[in-house]
């Protein structure tokens, strides 16, 4: 891990790892929130065997958080070395001739995102804390359904969420075929294949989460 980080080349070897493990989640995380839609049994079911699972609970979830922080913290790390590195600004480089939107303000998409999961983790975990597992309490498998759609009937969330979801599909817009870059996987025929399942994937995966906040709201 000292190695992979402690070159550039590593670090966003790194970096590009840490996304792919978040582009999973993002996958995962969308499925068993969209059961919410079709079904409070389906949701309750799947939040239940996720929230007893020690599998899930004391290896993937320490795993993600470890991911989450590492990415962030990379990020910044990465950004401030490219500053130094690079001694005329994008401005004076034609920037927007050069790379997109996207490329050039991962730092802001990614703060947003960062900004986003604080409000997450307080809705989810600090204050809604019985949502989690938590020793001694009686087990209410019915709960979970109800605690998530309560929480889309306030329309400031609603917007805060839907806003954060907008900033990750650009920030995914370019994270994801960045990602790929990162490792070195180019090939004249597999890159565009990545760059075209980037973009639907940078589109449909925030399409989804605004969604299921959308239909909680019109439906409390
Ligand atoms: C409408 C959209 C979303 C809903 C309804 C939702 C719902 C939830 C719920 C209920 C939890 C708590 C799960 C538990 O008991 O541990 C959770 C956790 C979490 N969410 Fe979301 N989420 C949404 C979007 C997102 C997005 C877009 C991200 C990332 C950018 C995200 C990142 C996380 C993380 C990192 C956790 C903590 C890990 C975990 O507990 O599994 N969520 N979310």
């Amino acid at each position: 891990m000292a190695g992979l980080t402690s070159s550039t080349i590593g670090r966003k070897y790194a970096m590009a790892l840490s996304a792919m493990f978040l582009l999973i989640f993002l996958v995962m995380h969308l499925s068993v929130n969209l059961l919410s839609v079709f079904g409070q049994d389906a949701y309750n079911n799947a939040s239940q065997f996720m929230g007893y699972n020690p599998l899930i609970q004391f290896l993937m979830q320490p795993v993600l958080m470890f991911a989450v922080i590492f990415h962030f913290v990379m990020g910044f790390v990465l950004e401030i070395k490219n500053n130094k590195a690079r001694p005329v600004g994008y401005n004076v480089n034609n920037g927007s001739a050069n790379s997109t939107w996207m490329s050039r303000n991962m730092l802001i998409s990614g703060a947003v995102i960062l900004a986003f999961i604080f409000l997450h983790m307080y809705d989810f975990w600090v204050h809604e804390m019985n949502y989690k597992y938590i020793d001694g309490l009686p087990v209410e498998e019915t709960r979970f359904w109800g605690d998530l759609h309560a929480k889309f009937a306030d329309l400031w969330r609603v917007v805060l969420y839907v806003i954060s979801f907008i900033l990750l599909g650009l920030h995914l817009a370019h994270g994801f075929q960045s990602s790929f870059q990162s490792i070195g996987a180019r090939h004249p025929k597999y890159t565009p294949v990545i760059k075209a399942f980037g973009n639907w994937y940078s589109i449909l995966i925030p399409l989804g989460f605004i969604f299921i906040a959308i239909f909680h709201y019109v439906t409390q």
